[in-house]
């Protein structure tokens, strides 16, 4: 605990510097004694930049100050970096690792290179996809009930419109798609699936593709969206995550369209949307449903971990839940999770 802050220091310098370059490993010693006989665990991620991933990496990090292992944190954003950084974590001496995989059907060349270079691994988040299309089952993994935590978007913007006296006939419902992604799929299936049963008219939702699942692509995809539909009054909004409901509120706010008078936004992660609740004024970003970074982060280090000293094998496949959080509960409800201090 002592060197805490030190290690708390390097983290932040690390963080940004994976940001900057793609692919940089980091090693934060947080006991002394001679590095090699320590613990290696790399945990690589697609998107370094989304504070999602932050989040994840900064709870592995907590895991391998409780346990004494060293955490190689690794930004991975394509199949070339993904293969490079687990040759990296073996180079360094790393025992296993914890990977949220920048494209699924990557699963098989993973699972080869990390066989090739005796390293364990966790999947987390993007669950591997086979050649065959299914899921690669026999991987570990550590991901969201997404149709589950869908509906429950597709839920609570059906209430803010009632709540709100919205006329169905002036309403529509805009998806941000990331087909490509299962995880993603199933999220704005389940909204969708959810609004429908709630008697909301299937011929108002439009959905729009996002080419890239961050704020950028889901901005291109609504804007072009709404060109489509300019006779909507008020919007309600969901995505993939919080990147794709922000994408859209920022494309709906042009030209002062439309504001948090007429939109309804629920995005999901409830880690990148922190910085829409503290504008002084509120957006159409309402709410969040918050997952559990420290779950996805701290679990799969640890379980890892385990794995590599007492050969505990980790649950093959883990679901971790959501609850939604908006202006009014966010600060108390991510104290209560554990997720701020
Ligand atoms: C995917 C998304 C992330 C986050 C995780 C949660 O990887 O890209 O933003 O929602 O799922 O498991």
């Amino acid at each position: 605990m002592k060197n805490r802050p030190v290690c708390a220091a390097r983290w932040l310098t690390a963080a940004f510097a994976v940001v900057a370059a793609g692919l940089v490993t980091v090693q934060c010693d947080t006991k002394p004694g001679g590095a090699d006989e320590r613990i290696k665990i790399g945990f690589i991620v697609k998107q370094p930049e989304e504070p999602w991933f932050q989040m994840e990496w900064k709870f592995a990090r907590r895991a391998a100050e409780k346990h004494g292992f060293d955490l190689l944190m690794i930004g991975a954003t394509d199949g070339e970096q993904v293969l490079a950084a687990i040759d990296n974590v073996a180079a360094k001496g790393g025992q296993g690792f914890v990977i949220c995989t920048p494209d699924v059907r990557l699963g098989p060349a993973i699972v080869a290179k990390a066989k090739m270079n005796g390293l364990k691994l966790i999947s987390v988040d993007d669950q591997f996809v086979g050649p065959d299309g299914k899921f690669m089952t026999e991987v570990h993994y550590l991901g969201i009930s997404a149709r589950k935590i869908g509906r429950a978007v597709g839920k609570y913007l059906h209430e803010e419109m009632t709540k709100r006296g919205w006329k169905v006939e002036e309403t529509a419902l805009c998806v941000v798609t990331f087909e490509e992604l299962d995880t993603a799929r199933e999220r704005t299936d389940g909204a969708m699936e959810a609004i429908i049963g709630l008697g909301f008219p299937k011929e108002r939702i439009y959905q729009t593709p996002q080419k890239t699942s961050d704020v950028p692509g889901a901005f291109d995809a609504v804007n072009s969206l709404l060109t489509k539909h300019p006779k909507v009054k008020k919007w309600l909004v969901c995505g993939m995550n919080d990147s794709a409901v922000m994408g859209a509120v920022r494309a709906m706010e042009q030209g002062e369209r439309y504001g948090a008078d007429t939109v309804v936004g629920i995005g999901i992660n409830g880690t990148d949307c922190i910085v829409e609740f503290e504008k002084p004024e509120p957006t159409g970003f309402y709410g969040s449903m918050l997952l559990a970074p420290k779950r996805h982060g701290f679990e799969t280090a640890e379980m890892m971990y385990r794995w590599i000293t007492d050969g505990v094998e980790p649950p093959k496949d883990t679901r971790t839940a959501g609850i939604l959080i908006h202006r009014e509960n966010y600060k108390q409800v991510r104290k209560e999770q554990g997720i701020t201090d």
